[in-house]
């Protein structure tokens, strides 16, 4: 996967949770934020996940076209146990090098091995219809797809239907309560991320996402703003005093992105040439053109990046005191079995944990000296 959340905090977590599981710790997964995208429909929360993840396989488009959850789980998976793990030749799909590296699946049809993400892409469309009809049905089931590659941080993502107003084709009369039914149970979870998405060229007043956003996440630790659509604005007219928190300020503040609109959609443009064109599109802005690298997606990318660090950090000492409190305990274990078989393997993950500890703060530092420039 290119883009997006592929960062210094994959290399530095995935590390961790390889000793983890080489040691068969179970006490001690770091147990990561789950990111979710919260807005009215079509404001552009599909594209902006599928940008980050870097692949293309996420039903996008005008109208309603997420109508379930979609859960979506990445996981680490070093590239030497995944090859000759019996995949089938190359394929091409779209836009994206398909190799046998990476590859999907989805919890309800156990074993079948997903390696070209368009198919991907059909089978959540067919499994919606499947569930919620063809006219705009909706359900709180959730579709369960695990991405596996080499290149992603062990992390879930959710990609949520949108807020309507007005109930359409099958939909319920109840439409609007139902859906904020649907995520409020989400975004509620103290651990959830939330990205609020708003379309730049509506009012930022009226955004449905930071007003749901605000209820669940009242002091705005763990909401950031993400405005779309920005090529789409007037002419003359820039999101710069909302960027500058002079609108609605938000405490992690916001990130302007350029996402493919439907004709890209429809000419079938690749994700590669998406992100081109938004660095392009921010770096020629008079607007943005001072401040491109605070635009865009892979800046969203280090924004999330840094808080998962955060969160990491903060979560490691409770990690610690669960790996010793296991180890005392198989030691007691393996002692009342007359203690044949000495385990170091808490004291290898205690060792770990220190080592990487220390290379996190140097990474976070780094982050935040960067991101305090970050004046607009
Ligand atoms: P969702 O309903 O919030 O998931 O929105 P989608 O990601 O499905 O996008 C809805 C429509 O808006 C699609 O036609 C996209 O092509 C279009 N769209 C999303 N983001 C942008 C953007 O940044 N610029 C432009 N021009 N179109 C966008
Ligand atoms: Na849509
Ligand atoms: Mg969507």
């Amino acid at each position: 996967m290119a883009a997006g959340l592929g960062l210094e905090v994959v290399g530095i977590v995935n590390k961790l949770q390889d000793v983890f599981s080489a040691v068969g710790s179970s006490a001690s997964t770091i147990d990561l934020p789950q990111i979710c995208v919260l807005g009215s429909q079509s404001s552009g929360k599909s594209s902006v996940l599928e940008n980050l993840v870097g692949r293309d396989f996420l039903p996008r488009g005008t109208g309603i076209v997420t109508r379930r959850p979609l859960v979506l789980q990445l996981i680490h998976r070093p590239i030497t146990a995944a090859k000759g793990a019996g995949a089938p030749a190359q394929t091409k799909a779209g836009d994206s090098q398909t190799n046998d590296t990476e590859w999907g699946e989805f919890l309800h049809l156990p074993g079948e091995k997903f390696y070209d993400f368009s198919k991907i892409r059909s089978e959540i469309i067919r499994d919606t219809e499947a569930k919620t009809g063809r006219n705009a049905g909706i359900s709180p089931v959730p579709i369960n797809l695990r991405i596996f590659s080499p290149n992603v941080l062990t992390l879930t993502l959710v990609d949520l239907p949108g807020l309507t107003k007005v109930p359409v084709g099958d939909q319920p009369r109840d439409i609007e309560r139902q859906i904020r039914d649907m995520l409020m149970k989400y975004i509620s979870r103290p651990n959830a991320v939330i990205l609020a998405v708003t379309a730049a060229n509506t009012d930022l007043a009226n955004s449905d996402g930071l007003k749901m956003a605000r209820e669940v996440d009242p002091e705005g630790t763990r909401t950031i703003g993400v405005l779309t659509k920005v090529d789409l604005m007037d002419q003359g007219t820039d999101v710069i005093e909302i960027l500058a928190g002079r609108v609605i300020p938000l405490r992690l503040g916001y990130v302007p992105v350029v996402n493919r609109g439907q004709r890209d959609i429809d000419s079938s443009k690749t994700i590669t040439s998406a992100l081109e064109h938004e660095r392009a599109f921010f770096e020629n802005h008079p607007s943005y053109n001072s401040k491109a690298q605070y635009c865009g997606t892979p800046y969203l990318a280090r924004r999330l990046n840094l808080i998962l660090m955060h969160h990491i950090r903060t979560t490691l000492p409770d990690i610690k005191v669960r790996i010793s409190e296991q180890q005392k305990k198989y030691a007691a274990e393996l002692q009342s079995l007359g203690g044949l078989v000495a385990d170091n393997s808490g004291s290898v993950v205690l060792a770990a944990i220190t080592e990487f500890a220390a290379e996190f703060r140097g990474a976070i530092d780094g982050n935040r000296e960067d991101l305090a420039q970050n004046e607009l």
